[in-house]
């Protein structure tokens, strides 16, 4: 990992375990991946908006608006979008040792890059969502009207027609948003995050 020289790490005093003692659950990252179009960022607003109200520290990172601030400076190479997941891998280990629960929702079309953002986090802390969607399902929803665009050469570099997804071998959690409605979705996801123990069920 590259590192500035001439620094050395500070041990917080307050513990991401006091942190997590005193919000009263687990901090961890859900890690929605998946096509433009397949729905990442209206699940990751809903499942957002419940752990909200079951009084959960939770916050959202989503790539349109990530790209529009912190990761301003990158386009959609394949470097660009290396360098993407990466700094959001960090952002959300200290979002995770602050305490919080973290959603995010980008593309992450590299098998490679999610495998380090996991690698990043402890055990118990990444859980890798898979938000499938077929291409022409998203081609055909095109929400931003952005597959237009590629189609007509506007943009290039556009994931699924010329630059490559790399489906999960084994994420964590399936989501098939052609299948389900987003409420759905959500509420499948939020039975598996009981079920796993990384929430409490709600009484
Ligand atoms: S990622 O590939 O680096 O993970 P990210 O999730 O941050 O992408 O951003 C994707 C969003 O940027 C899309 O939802 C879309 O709105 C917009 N976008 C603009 N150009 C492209 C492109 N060439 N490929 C994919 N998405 C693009």
């Amino acid at each position: 990992m590259a590192q500035s020289s001439n620094t050395v790490w500070h041990e917080q005093t307050v513990s991401k375990e006091q942190r997590r003692e005193k919000n009263g659950h687990h901090s961890f990252t859900v890690w929605l991946t998946g096509l433009s179009g397949s729905g990442k960022s209206t699940i990751a607003n809903l499942l957002s908006h419940e752990l909200f109200n079951r009084e959960t520290q939770v916050y959202v990172l989503d790539g349109d608006n990530i790209r529009q601030g912190l990761n301003g400076d990158l386009g959609f190479s394949e470097e660009d979008r290396v360098e993407n997941i990466r700094r959001i891998g960090e952002v959300s280990k200290l979002f995770v040792d602050s305490g919080s629960v973290v959603v995010t929702a980008f593309i992450s079309p590299f098998r490679d890059d999610r495998k380090q953002v996991r690698e990043l986090l402890q055990e118990k802390e990444f859980i890798e969502v898979y938000v499938k969607c077929p291409l022409e399902e998203c081609e055909n929803r095109d929400p931003k009207g952005l597959y237009k665009k590629a189609r007509s050469g506007q943009i290039k570099n556009f994931t699924g027609l010329d630059s490559p997804y790399e489906e999960p071998d084994q994420p964590e959690y399936v989501l098939e948003t052609d299948k389900k409605s987003p409420e759905e979705c959500t509420a499948q996801l939020l039975r598996y995050l009981e079920d796993s123990g990384y929430i409490q069920k709600k009484i």
